[in-house]
């Protein structure tokens, strides 16, 4: 009855009709960036349980209550392998105090994990950033530009030749530090709901590159100038 009344209460708060876009950034790892530079001496690592309480402490920020409960189903379905997906924390060198939590998640996760999280399909040299989350004393340092930045090494080294990340278009400080480590706009997604979350669409739309100098702008409509492995204009329903 309970989890009823929850998942009534979450339809409900769905509303009739909502949407919401994403801009979906990437970088070619196979290009080397400069590496950002956050105001701490910071270092990556894999996740450890004990980690948890660290970033989100009891009685933390909504923001803070949210992903915790987000990590926790992550953990849940990369241990059953549904999530291709390791957890990385960046650590401040200082303390030893874990500063930031990222997910990069490969090729391979389950279509209900694709739909409803609106994933694109990855291709095998493709991996994905998710779910970063810096705790509210760490926030504003660049930890999260640097911690992308070790994170791409990874990908790297796991023979990756994109990294990938979707952010709402709102979530400017998560834009910036995307940006930051070097990946730039390629893809538009564009969730919608309608009927309480009864029907969903997604859309990925390619961003648009820009001409190049002497090169007319291609009439509205034309053909995009993106790469084939985005995925983009697939649209599924969840
Ligand atoms: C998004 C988030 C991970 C950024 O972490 P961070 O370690 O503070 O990021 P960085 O310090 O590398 O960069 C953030 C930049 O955005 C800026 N910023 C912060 N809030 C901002 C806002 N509301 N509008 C515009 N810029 C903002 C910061 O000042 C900083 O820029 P600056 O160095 O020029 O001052 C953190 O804010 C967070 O955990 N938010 C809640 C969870 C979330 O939204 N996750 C992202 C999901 S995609």
């Amino acid at each position: 009855m309970t989890l009823l009344r929850a998942k009534i209460a979450r339809r409900v708060a769905l509303g009739p009709y909502d949407s919401r876009v994403s801009i979906g950034l990437r970088r070619d790892l196979s290009v080397a960036v400069s590496a950002p530079k956050a105001r701490i001496p910071v270092s990556l690592r894999p996740f450890r349980q004990e980690d948890l309480p660290l970033l989100f402490p009891a009685g933390g920020d909504a923001s803070a209550q949210s992903e915790l409960v987000d990590v926790e189903w992550r953990l849940r379905a990369a241990a059953y392998g549904a999530l291709p997906s390791r957890c990385f924390v960046a650590v401040d060198e200082r303390s030893g105090r874990p500063c930031h939590i990222q997910w990069l998640t490969e090729r391979g996760y389950s279509e209900a994990v694709r739909r409803a999280g609106a994933l694109p399909a990855l291709a095998d040299d493709e991996a994905m950033l998710e779910n970063a989350f810096t705790p509210v004393g760490y926030r504003g340092l660049g930890v999260m530009a640097a911690a992308i930045h070790l994170i791409a090494e990874r990908a790297s080294a796991l023979g990756k030749r994109y990294l990938v990340a979707f952010v709402d278009a709102d979530n400017h400080a998560s834009l910036k530090g995307v940006e930051r480590a070097g990946l730039t706009p390629w893809s538009i997604r564009t969730k919608r709901q309608f009927g309480f979350g009864l029907f969903r669409t997604v859309r990925f739309d390619p961003v648009a590159a820009p001409a190049a100098p002497g090169v007319l702008p291609a009439p509205e409509g034309g053909t995009a100038t993106v790469g084939d492995r985005d995925g983009a204009g697939s649209t599924g329903q969840g």
